[in-house]
């Protein structure tokens, strides 16, 4: 069964853009409710671990990189069906098919730099979220 919660970050490209703002809006628009917000930096073996079904695929060492480079926002959101909700939310991987209004569409560069993550199923969001966040920091 769907649980409610999800597990996002604003990667850096995004912050960098300052677009933290606007992406949250997007995302308390469409009817989610945050229940965990931080501004933190992945240190390289956060990334790594926090990445580690990817670390096969050609572009771990860009994608490490990336994420590492500056700040990102680290979130846990409420609403029904979260994870998919949300993923509807942030649309495709590469943001040249993202469809219209959603977040990758508006602010993602490329399939790198996409702006956004979302988890991928309920059982990624809560490791992801408690790789982030303390039961104390979950509201
Ligand atoms: P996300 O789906 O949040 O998590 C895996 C990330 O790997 C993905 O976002 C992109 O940032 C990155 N990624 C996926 N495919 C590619 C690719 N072909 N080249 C570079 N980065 C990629």
């Amino acid at each position: 069964m769907a649980t409610n919660r999800t597990f996002t970050m604003i990667k850096p490209d995004a912050v960098e853009a300052g677009n933290i703002g606007g992406i949250l809006n997007m995302i308390t628009e469409a009817g989610f409710k945050i229940v965990s917000l931080k501004l933190t930096q992945l240190t390289k073996a956060d990334a790594e671990q926090f990445y580690a079904v990817h670390n096969a695929r050609p572009f771990f060492g860009e994608l490490v990189e990336f994420m590492t480079r500056g700040p990102i926002v680290a979130a846990i959101l409420e609403k029904d069906n979260a994870v998919e909700a949300f993923r509807t939310l942030i649309g495709a991987t590469n943001p040249a098919d993202a469809a219209e209004g959603t977040i990758r569409k508006k602010y993602a560069k490329s399939i790198g730099e996409n702006a956004v993550h979302g988890s991928d199923s309920d059982e990624n969001a809560a490791i992801e979220g408690a790789f982030h966040f303390a039961g104390r920091e979950q509201f």
